[in-house]
């Protein structure tokens, strides 16, 4: 069998443990395979893209700034990929490049391991950007019926209901608002860039009444414990690191490129201390 030849394009990919992280799935899975990163330039892309997708690669990720950019480059979307409307894995099937959004549901995979039945669960989800869009997707896509969205700008939350299955019940809330009635909530998810280093000093809503037991998760993963999971902490609440979901999205994506299931396994440990290392 010919390797499996995989990569991750975005500006910049520099920094990203995507390749580490395949590197290990390969392992687990006995596939012979390659990662590699690609940075592209944005007046590059179109040429450079093609380029690549016509090179023999099976399989790549997207990243930021391009999830959206590489949609008219695929032949066929998943159908959440397409309500989300940004793409982060590609992969070439019978000569056809398909796109998938593996972002939300992996963080949502990620979070199912320490939360409880869903449908009676009461969400808050915090910010509305992309993180945000593809998560809520996940979320409903997956039966959470109760998910509230506070953010800045009460628009775009509202842009986010256009992703609700039927029987989802949503309030759009100020962060204000969602301060008020915090002690409703069992579980908490945190979607904005606000906590991420270098500033770390910054946290998006207080922690202030937070009910007991809560889950309280947090997307950024820089630092490791942002103040927001500090002060949840000090709540007792359950608190879920973001690097998780660098995990369980690169499994859901390897999954797609190799059709082989893999593990999370000591992974989550091993990443975490290169994050602590870094
Ligand atoms: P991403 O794709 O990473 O989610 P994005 O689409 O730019 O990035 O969305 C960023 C999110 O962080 C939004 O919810 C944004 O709030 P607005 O919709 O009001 O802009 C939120 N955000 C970013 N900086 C913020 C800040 N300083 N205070 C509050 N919210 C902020």
């Amino acid at each position: 069998m010919s390797i499996l030849k995989l990569g991750l394009i975005g500006h910049p990919v520099e920094q990203s443990l995507s390749p580490w992280i395949h590197s290990q799935f390969m392992e687990q899975a006995g596939i012979e395979g390659e990662y590699n990163l690609y940075p592209i330039e944005p007046e590059a892309f179109d040429t450079k893209i093609k380029a690549l997708m016509q090179s023999g690669i099976d399989g790549f990720n997207i990243t930021v700034p391009y999830k959206q950019r590489i949609i008219p480059f695929l032949d066929e979307l998943d159908p959440d990929a397409e309500k989300i409307g940004a793409v982060n894995t590609a992969v070439r099937k019978n000569g056809k490049w398909i796109g998938y959004n593996t972002d939300g549901s992996g963080y949502v995979r990620a979070m199912e391991q320490v939360i409880p039945a869903k449908d009676s669960l009461h969400i808050l989800m915090l910010g509305a950007g992309g993180a945000a869009r593809g998560i809520y997707r996940a979320l409903v896509a997956q039966g959470f019926r109760y998910v509230d969205i506070a953010n800045r700008t009460i628009s775009k939350a509202e842009q986010l209901l256009q992703l609700q299955e039927p029987e989802t019940v949503t309030e759009i809330l100020s962060y204000r608002e969602a301060e008020q009635q915090l002690s409703t909530y069992d579980v908490i998810i945190h979607t904005s860039s606000v906590g991420m280093s270098p500033n770390s000093d910054e946290q998006i809503i207080s922690m202030t009444g937070l009910k007991s037991g809560a889950v309280v998760s947090d997307i950024v993963y820089k630092p490791i414990e942002t103040k927001l999971l500090q002060s949840a902490n000090q709540q007792k609440a359950s608190i879920h690191h973001g690097h998780s979901m660098l995990l369980y999205q690169a499994q859901y994506a390897f999954e797609i490129w190799s059709g082989k299931q893999v593990t999370i396994g000591d992974l989550l440990h091993r990443l975490e201390q290169r994050l602590t290392e870094a």
